[in-house]
């Protein structure tokens, strides 16, 4: 249709046309607000402008000399669907070479991660625990901290949720029971081992906090 009505003989498109009228290549990026719809009834969009403008450009733009060329109303709505789709492209970054899109760990995180799986705690890197929990006794870091520090989860869980940590990991609730039905899948062996870590840590952190307290 842009060829056989000759809009090229007014309005520039990707370069090639006249400039008599509006350059329409990016005809797609005008936002909404900037049409005059002070003589359109109805809801105010770009759509219902450039149908209507198409119909007759003279009742919107009382000067324009584009003119009201006969369509009929199909036609009228896949041009204004056309200009409408003409916009500038934003390549996603994704596609651009030689820019890195992910979110890579740094040198330090990777050899605190090396660091930590040397460590006494070691497993709790292994089953992705350190994701959400630290366990500062056994030096585990964790880059987010969602969930509590783990040192004294022997205590912590007894007093928070009167059971026994063996006892909440094999029947866990709230984000945990999701944790482990959706994300980390445990034998019963494995949560067994970690119970008996996390007993481990919990002396250390005991440890450590006699220490702390005689330096006091
Ligand atoms: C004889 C010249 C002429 C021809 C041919 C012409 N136009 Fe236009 N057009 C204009 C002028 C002048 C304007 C600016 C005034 C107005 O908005 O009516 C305009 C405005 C427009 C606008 C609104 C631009 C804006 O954002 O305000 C669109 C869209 C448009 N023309 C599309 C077309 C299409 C598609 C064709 C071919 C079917 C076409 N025109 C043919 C002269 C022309
Ligand atoms: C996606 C994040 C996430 C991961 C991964 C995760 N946890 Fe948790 N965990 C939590 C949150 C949050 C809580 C706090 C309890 C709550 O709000 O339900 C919690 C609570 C706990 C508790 C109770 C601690 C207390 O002091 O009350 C224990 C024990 C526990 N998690 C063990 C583990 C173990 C072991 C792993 C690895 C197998 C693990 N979690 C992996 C988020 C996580």
């Amino acid at each position: 249709m842009v060829k056989e009505k000759g809009c090229r003989a007014c309005h520039k498109v990707n370069g090639r046309g006249n400039n008599i009228a509006p350059d329409l290549t990016y005809e797609g990026d005008k936002s909404a607000e900037s049409f005059d719809y002070s003589r359109i009834g109805g809801f105010p969009s770009a759509f219902a402008w450039h149908q209507r403008h198409f119909k007759n450009p003279k009742e919107l733009v009382e000067d324009s000399i584009m003119p009201a060329f006969p369509m009929n109303s199909k036609d009228i709505q896949a041009l204004s669907m056309l200009v409408m789709s003409w916009k500038k492209t934003d390549i996603p970054v994704a596609y651009l070479p030689g820019v890195e899109t992910g979110d890579k760990p740094t040198p330090e995180e990777l050899e605190q991660e090396r660091k930590m799986l040397e460590g006494p705690g070691a497993i709790f890197v292994e089953k992705q625990c350190f994701v959400c929990h630290s366990i500062s006794s056994m030096d585990v870091i964790s880059p987010a901290n969602i969930g509590p520090d783990l040192s004294n989860a022997v205590a912590d869980v007894r007093s928070r949720f009167g059971r026994e940590l063996e006892e909440f990991l094999l029947n866990p609730t709230g984000t945990m029971s999701v944790v482990l039905e959706k994300q980390i899948i445990l034998t019963r062996e494995e949560k067994l081992q970690l119970v008996e870590k996390l007993k481990e840590a919990y002396q250390k952190y005991l440890e450590q906090k006699e220490k702390e307290d005689k330096m006091d």
